[in-house]
């Protein structure tokens, strides 16, 4: 049948791009991460991290290696009980005043109030493309998946497989895409409360900290960029690799994926840059394209 045998033609392309491409695909944390800061803010229980913020320090880790395109997906559980004035990110960034940058920022609240996701991406050192949505679960009962698919016409923000949000190539309509530049994985905890919960309003009670942030289930499924090799050939070697990654199948979302998004956007998306007159009176280039 047309299916099987298209599947085994995938099957056989995976195959292929695994003994071209340096793909790293493993769930340990010190194989793929290390602590970045406040190594001593950090405990290990069996498979899972935990990061506390205190009033001493918050804590961050990052990926050992660089990736270009694949796929980064970690299981957390967010600050229980009183976390107002947190932020939890978990987010890859390359280098320099150029970045590229896309964020997962979760912003605290009080005891019972809902958790804010705040998702952004950077183009070559410019964000101020902010999304913020509330889940549809409590995200500091159990572990869940947040995943960030990147090739060469889209990346996607995913929670638990749910896409959040695409950001598109449209190159071809003369906007920059990333894909020159590899970037690292990242997760901090850090104390943000000028700004985080309602506003800044909220301040950070000290007296229930240490505020903990649970990780587990960490996986890098990318083409691996050696810091030693230049950004243009790993450019090249990582968009000519055949990886999975630019499968025509993973080009847009598909018909389901579609479905889903606009269900998350009606019902759980309570802010969008693109739709920020005040901020942004006329309205940003992308966005006029970006019809998700
Ligand atoms: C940090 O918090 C602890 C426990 O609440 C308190 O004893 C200590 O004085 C605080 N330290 C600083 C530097 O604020
Ligand atoms: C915190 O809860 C309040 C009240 O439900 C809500 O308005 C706010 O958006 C929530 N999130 C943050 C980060 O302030």
């Amino acid at each position: 049948m047309a299916f099987s045998s298209s599947s085994s033609l995938i099957t056989l392309a995976l195959l292929l791009s695994l003994s071209v491409c340096s793909v790293t695909s493993t769930s340990k944390f010190d194989e793929l991460f290390q602590p970045y800061w406040a190594a001593d803010h950090f405990s290990f229980d069996g498979d899972t991290v935990n990061m506390k913020l205190d009033n001493f320090s918050g804590a961050g880790f990052s990926s050992k290696s660089k990736y270009m395109f694949g796929k980064v997906n970690v299981q957390i559980k967010l600050v229980e009980g009183d976390s107002a004035g947190t932020v939890t990110a978990f987010y890859m960034s390359s280098d320099g005043a150029k970045h590229h940058e896309f964020d997962f920022e979760f912003l605290g609240n009080t005891t019972g109030e809902p958790y804010i996701v705040q998702t952004n991406v950077y183009v070559n050192g410019v964000g101020n493309r902010e999304q913020r949505l509330n889940l549809w679960f409590d995200p500091t009962k159990d572990f869940h998946a947040y995943s960030i698919l990147w090739n060469q016409r889209q990346v996607v923000f995913l929670v638990d497989e749910t896409p959040i949000r695409v950001h598109s190539n449209l190159e071809h309509k003369g906007i920059p895409f990333p894909k020159d530049q590899a970037m690292g994985v990242y997760s901090s905890i850090w104390n943000a409360d000028d700004w985080a919960t309602q506003g800044g309003r909220v301040k950070t009670d000290w007296t229930h900290a240490p505020f903990v942030a649970s990780y587990r289930s960490f996986e890098i499924n990318g083409c691996e960029c050696p810091v030693s090799t230049a950004d243009s050939d790993n450019a090249k070697r990582c968009a000519s690799s055949g990886g999975w990654w630019d499968q025509p199948i993973l080009s847009e979302l598909n018909v389901h994926q579609s479905h889903q998004l606009i269900w998350v956007r009606a019902n759980h998306m309570i802010y969008d840059y693109c739709s920020d007159a005040g901020r942004f009176p006329s309205v940003p280039v992308e966005c006029e394209h970006h019809r998700h």
